[in-house]
């Protein structure tokens, strides 16, 4: 077990190479499950959450070299079980169901249980195989989905983005045409949409919440690279904020793809300048945090990712905001945390009431989760004297580099072993 050590109160000033994004990399690693001639992906990033998700697909029978780039080859698919042991450790392991389902026309994926912030269920994933012809089996555990896919119109009562990512593979190879209604619209699902374009898919209506798609007989080899990561280049703006610190943010196309935060974090006070490299991010000349009314929201919304990361920033704002959870159930884990350093924010439901304070004090604090292990890091920069965050496991699996990023902007932070946290 390793913790973080971080001496606050050090203005970052500098340049951070944001990697490619997580929650793209993984459908779009699973797609490689699609064809047997080769997928070829550039910018991965290297996360724990992409090691194990390799560890998968190398059980199911791809060959895979890990690094920044990867060609997933699948010439035969030797198993169509995802283990309980691997599923549990990422929970977007069920993303192999709808390309294994399409290929072989059976997968067996264990469910994948709650985690930290919710219980997760995958209804609506499996409500939507049925709605293009799998028949859905769930025994011991597992979920059983067989069948031959045929075209059909999925319609999602509630929003999901690995449900559309999942329905969206798997209808590449149906037999027939399938419409897909109140589909996600994260950026990652154009990413997945067409990186499958370029293997042969037939997508219309990318990037909207109406997709169509015509089943295709079998998808090619392809090369693609994976979009920059939306959320990490968010977090990084969030600490160029609460340090008043100034980052230049390196990555293609940052401005559209931060649609949702960008707006909220403008709200918020900070300024951002397209370069030629990417985005520029400071405080305006006044130098404040200014509070903000925020509500989770699918995409374009504010995301939900960015939740945690919004509120420490908030826990140093002229006055006071509000941040209304609406998309999981318990994800406001960081509140008793941030409090330990000195926050004044208290919640009622999904609603969390941040006051304003105008010092953070270093504390040691445990993470929790992803996105909440990333609202400490952002605290403890910003703190007073030195915070240990434990844990960092969490953070691990979907901030490349974090400590190397930092450190050359100026930061105070570094690895060490925990003692047995
Ligand atoms: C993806 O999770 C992301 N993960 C999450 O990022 C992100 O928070 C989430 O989308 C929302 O944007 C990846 O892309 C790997 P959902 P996903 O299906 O697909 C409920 C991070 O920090 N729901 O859009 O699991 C669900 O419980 C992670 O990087 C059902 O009820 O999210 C949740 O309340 C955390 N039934 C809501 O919908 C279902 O069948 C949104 O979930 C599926 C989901």
């Amino acid at each position: 077990m390793e913790k973080i050590v971080i001496e606050g109160g050090y203005r970052l000033q500098g340049e951070i190479p944001i990697s490619g994004a997580k929650n793209a990399a993984l459908p779009l690693m699973c797609a490689g499950l699609l064809t047997r001639d080769g997928l070829t992906l550039h910018n991965l990033p290297l996360l724990a959450d992409i090691k194990t998700l390799t560890q998968l697909l190398t059980e199911l029978g791809c060959k895979i070299v890990n690094g920044h780039t990867v060609t997933i080859l699948t010439p035969n698919i030797t198993s169509t079980t995802a283990p309980y042991d691997m599923v549990r450790k990422m929970r977007a392991s069920i993303l192999v169901l709808g390309p294994l389902l399409a290929r072989e026309g059976e997968a067996i994926v264990s469910l994948p249980g709650g985690c930290a912030i919710g219980n997760r269920p995958i209804d609506l994933h499996l409500k939507a195989f049925e709605d293009i012809g799998a028949t859905i089996e769930l025994k011991d555990g597992y979920v059983r989905a067989s069948g031959k896919l045929k075209g059909g119109t999925v319609h999602f009562p509630t929003v999901s983005v690995g449900a559309t990512e999942n329905i969206l593979m798997a209808a590449c190879l149906a037999d027939g045409t399938t419409i897909i209604e109140n589909a996600a619209q994260e950026p990652e699902i154009s990413d997945l949409a067409h990186c499958l374009v370029a293997m042969g898919a037939k997508i219309s209506g990318i990037g909207t919440s109406r997709l169509e798609v015509e089943g295709v007989p079998e998808l090619h080899a392809a090369e693609y690279t994976v979009m920059p990561d939306r959320i990490e280049a968010g977090s990084y703006a969030a600490a160029a904020a609460m340090t008043g610190g100034e980052l230049e943010l390196l990555g293609h196309n940052l401005k559209e793809v931060m649609t949702g935060s960008l707006d909220m974090l403008k709200q918020a006070g900070l300024v951002f300048t397209e370069t030629d490299r990417g985005l520029l991010c400071r405080l305006g000349p006044e130098g404040r945090i200014i509070g903000i009314n925020a509500v989770t929201q699918p995409y374009p919304g504010f995301p939900t990712d960015m939740q945690a990361q919004l509120m420490a920033m908030m826990t140093l704002c002229d006055g006071a905001s509000v941040i209304t959870e609406t998309i999981f159930e318990n994800r406001f884990m960081h509140v008793p945390e941030l409090c330990r350093m000195g926050a004044d924010i208290t919640v009622n439901g999904s609603t969390a009431t941040i006051r304003g304070t105008n010092k953070l004090l270093g504390a040691p604090v445990m993470a929790t989760d992803l996105r909440a292990s990333m609202s400490l890091v952002l605290a403890g920069l910003a703190a007073q004297d030195i915070t240990e965050v434990m844990r960092i496991y969490h953070l691990d699996r979907g901030y490349e580099r974090l400590v190397q990023k930092l450190k050359v902007c100026g930061a105070k932070i570094s690895r060490a072993p925990a003692d047995g946290v």
